[in-house]
C-alpha cells in the first residue's frame, strides 16, 4: 500500500535502512501495517497484530520444518535448518509439546534467583573492563565493554575457563548469522557456521566430561541436574541448549549495551537525568533502550492453519515476519513513540510492554540476565565517565539483518 507520498521501501539489506530503519517503520505502522515484502512475505508492524501472532502458538509455529511439511516453499525464517538436524534442534525452533518439555527443564536452571545471584559478579566484570580504559582519552564502547561482558558472563554461567573465552567470542560472532535468513548469509559463512556449531558442541561435550564434582554450582551444573518427574535432558539436548544460550544470549546483549550507550550520548538531556539518579533510573533506561532501539529487530513464525490477523488472511505454510522495531513504536501503545525518554517507565507502567524479548511461550529465557547486565553496564559507564561524548556521529552498523548493533562506537572520555 502507498499514500500520495513516496512508496514505502522496506529493504533490511539496504545500508541506509540499517543505519536508521525508524522512519520506514513509522510509515509502515501507520500506513501499511501488514506490508507485503518483495518476497511475498507479510510483515506485521502493529503491536496488537504482533502479539496476536506470538500468542497463538497453535496456529503460528516456530519450527520452520513446517513450511516444508505443508508443501509451501517459502524463504526460510532462519538458518535453523541448515545448522541442526532434528535431534539437535534448540527449543527456540520447536513447538509444544517438545518445546514445553525442554523449556521446563532448562527453567529449573534459569531461575530468577540463580540469575539475580550473578549481579555482584557482573558488577565486578564491568568494573574490571572500565578500569582497563580509565585514564585513556577514548574507548571503543563495543570492543572494550559491550562485547566482552556478555561473553564472560555466559562463559562463567557454563563453567568455561577464562582462557577459552577468546574461542567463544569467535564462535559467537559466526553463530550470530544463524538468526538471519539463509539467503542473506554468504555460502562461506554458512559453512563456517556449520563448523562452529559442531566445534562448540564438541567443546561442551569435553567440558562436561572433564568436570569434577568439586566445581562451584553454576548454570551448567543446574542443567545437568535438572530433572522433573524422572525426565532429564539427554546429552544432545544439553549440548544444543548450551549452543543456543551462546547464540541467543551473547550478541543480543552486546547490542543492548552498545545501542544504549549510543542513545544516551545522542540525548544529552536524558543522559543528564540518568546521571542525577543512576540507581533509580537504570532499570527504566534499559527498558527504554529495548523499546526504542531493540537488539533483535525481527521475529518470525510459520502459519500452520489458515487464519486472519489484522484484517488479512494468512494461509497455512506462509512465513510471517514481525517487525519488533516498528511495533515498539506503535503510536497506539506508546505515547510520543519516537522520543527516547528514560523516565517513560516512571509515568507509565505499560512502557515495558515492548516486544524486544518476544512474547508468549518463547519469551526470552535470559531476559532477567540481560536486564541485569544492561543496568549495571549502562549505570557504571555513565557514573565512571561523566564527560563521555561521541567521537563519531554516524558509527557503522554491522551487516546483519535480525540483530541491530554497531561495529564499533568511539567515545571520548575526558
Ligand atoms: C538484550 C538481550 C536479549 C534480547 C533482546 C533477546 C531477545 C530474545 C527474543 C526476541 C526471543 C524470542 C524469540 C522468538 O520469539 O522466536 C528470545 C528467546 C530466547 N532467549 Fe533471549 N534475548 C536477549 C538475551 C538473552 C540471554 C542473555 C539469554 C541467555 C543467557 C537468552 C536466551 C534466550 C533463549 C534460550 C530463548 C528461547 C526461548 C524459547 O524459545 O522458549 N536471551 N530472546
Amino acid at each position: 500500500m502507498t499514500t500520495d507520498q513516496q512508496p514505502i521501501i522496506f529493504n533490511p539489506l539496504d545500508p541506509a535502512f540499517r543505519e536508521n530503519p525508524y522512519p520506514v517503520y513509522s510509515r509502515l505502522v501507520r500506513e501499511d501495517p501488514v506490508h507485503i515484502t518483495p518476497f511475498g512475505v507479510k510483515a506485521f508492524s502493529r503491536l496488537t497484530d504482533a502479539t496476536a501472532i506470538l500468542r497463538d502458538h497453535k496456529r503460528f509455529s516456530s519450527d520452520d520444518r513446517n513450511a516444508g511439511l505443508i508443501g509451501v516453499q517459502q524463504e526460510r525464517s532462519s538458518g535453523a535448518d541448515s545448522i541442526v538436524n532434528d535431534e539437535d534442534r534448540p527449543f527456540l525452533f520447536m513447538d509444544p509439546p517438545d518445546h514445553k518439555r525442554l523449556r521446563r527443564l532448562v527453567n529449573l536452571a534459569f531461575t530468577p534467583r540463580a540469575l539475580e545471584s550473578m549481579r555482584p559478579r557482573v558488577q565486578q566484570l564491568v568494573d574490571e573492563l572500565l578500569d582497563a580504559v580509565e585514564g585513556k582519552d577514548e574507548m571503543d564502547a563495543i570492543a572494550d565493554l559491550a562485547y566482552p561482558l556478555p561473553v564472560s558472563v555466559i562463559c562463567e554461567m557454563l563453567g568455561v575457563p577464562r582462557q577459552d573465552e577468546p574461542q567463544f567470542r569467535i564462535w559467537s560472532r559466526i553463530l550470530a548469522s544463524s538468526l538471519d535468513p539463509d539467503i542473506t548469509v554468504p555460502p562461506e559463512l554458512q559453512k563456517e557456521r556449520e563448523q562452529a556449531v559442531l566445534d562448540s558442541r564438541e567443546y561442551f561435550r569435553e567440558l562436561i566430561a572433564r568436570r569434577g564434582d568439586d566445581r562451584p554450582p553454576d548454570i551448567l551444573s543446574a542443567l545437568l541436574a535438572a530433572e522433573e518427574e524422572g525426565d532429564k535432558l539427554s546429552e544432545r539436548e544439553l549440548l544444543s541448549t548450551c549452543t543456543m544460550i551462546l547464540i541467543a544470549g551473547h550478541e543480543t546483549t552486546v547490542n543492548l549495551i552498545g545501542n544504549g550507550i549510543l542513545q544516551l550520548l545522542r540525548h544529552p538531556d536524558q543522559l543528564a537525568k540518568f546521571q542525577e539518579r543512576p540507581e533509580v533510573l537504570a532499570p527504566h533506561v534499559v527498558e527504554e533502550v529495548l523499546r526504542f532501539d531493540p537488539p533483535v529487530q525481527f521475529d518470525g513464525r510459520i502459519c500452520i492453519e489458515k487464519t486472519e490477523v489484522g484484517g488479512v488472511t494468512i494461509e497455512a505454510g506462509e512465513f510471517v515476519m514481525i517487525l519488533i522495531g516498528a511495533a515498539n513504536r506503535d503510536p497506539e501503545h506508546f505515547e510520543d513513540p519516537d522520543t527516547f525518554d528514560i523516565t517513560r517507565g516512571e509515568r507509565d507502567s505499560a512502557a515495558d510492554r515492548h516486544l524486544a524479548f518476544g512474547f508468549g511461550i518463547h519469551f526470552c529465557l535470559g531476559a532477567p540476565l540481560a536486564r541485569i547486565e544492561g543496568e549495571i553496564a549502562l549505570r557504571s559507564f555513565v557514573q565512571r565517565f561523566p564527560n563521555a561524548r561521541l567521537l563519531d556521529e554516524r558509527p557503522q552498523y554491522r551487516a546483519q539483518i535480525t540483530l541491530r548493533g554497531l561495529e564499533n562506537l568511539r567515545v571520548g572520555l575526558k
